[in-house]
């Protein structure tokens, strides 16, 4: 029997309850182990997610040890960065001396040895773990018919993914597998058809990495959701 997601679907203003419900679980992480270990994703949907808990006095930055889902193998001030954007999105006013965060080495020129060192420096265990999914149904850079999307040994791996840019690290399957919550962030229609692809037939990894994801939380708005709503009416 395939593993079913929980799906929260957002009516309106998708942002700030989203915003909410995973700080909540945060929260709640930091209350039962004092420090919640949170693994950012990339990509432009998160950003909105970033800013609201930016504006937010008392969001728990002190308590989270940031960590990255994937990076583009750019520098960090490179506009595709992701550490970049969550930076800006998170720390509009620059990173506090007093964060914890753990950027990839996106401007490493061996994205091996990157990968290795990143693997070495994540901690056993991620608290909360944010996902973004491509139309294409990848996920972190996780993509079609890619040599990490069925990795369960290594935790981090450099990749050639087709969204450009291609050079890339990315988290494997076994991270994911193995966190404590995972988040998957989807708007629009035609990332609902393809949510609603992964839960009407069950097919392998390598041809929709986001199965991967088919035990987290997603959270989508009204126009994905309105995709899974139709198919399984
Ligand atoms: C990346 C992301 C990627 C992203 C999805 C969704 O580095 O590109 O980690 O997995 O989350 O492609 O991106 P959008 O939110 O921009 O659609």
């Amino acid at each position: 029997m395939q593993i079913e997601p929980i799906v929260r679907i957002f009516e309106t203003d998708w942002a700030r309850p989203v915003a909410d419900a995973i700080q909540a679980v945060i929260e709640d992480t930091i209350v039962l182990r004092r420090k919640c270990s949170l693994m950012l994703t990339g990509g432009t949907t998160v950003q909105e997610i970033y800013r609201r808990w930016a504006a937010r006095p008392d969001f728990p930055h002190t308590q989270i040890a940031y960590y990255f889902g994937d990076e583009r193998c750019v520098p960090a001030d490179h506009p595709d960065s992701n550490y970049g954007m969550a930076c800006q999105s998170l720390f509009p006013g620059g990173v506090p001396q007093y964060v914890c965060i753990h950027p990839m080495e996106g401007d490493s020129l061996d994205c091996e040895a990157a990968a290795r060192r990143y693997e070495a420096l994540l901690p056993d265990h991620i608290d909360v773990l944010l996902l973004g999914v491509g139309e294409d149904g990848h996920i972190a850079s996780l993509f079609q018919g890619g040599p990490a999307t069925e990795e369960m040994s290594r935790k981090v791996m450099p990749v050639i993914g087709p969204k450009p840019p291609p050079r890339r690290l990315t988290v494997t399957p076994k991270v994911i597998a193995e966190a404590g919550v995972v988040f998957l962030l989807a708007t629009g229609r035609q990332k609902g058809k393809i949510l609603a692809r992964v839960l009407n037939d069950a097919g392998p990894l390598q041809e929709l990495p986001v199965r991967n994801a088919l035990r987290a939380t997603w959270l989508l708005d009204q126009a994905a959701g309105q995709e899974l709503v139709r198919d399984h009416a």
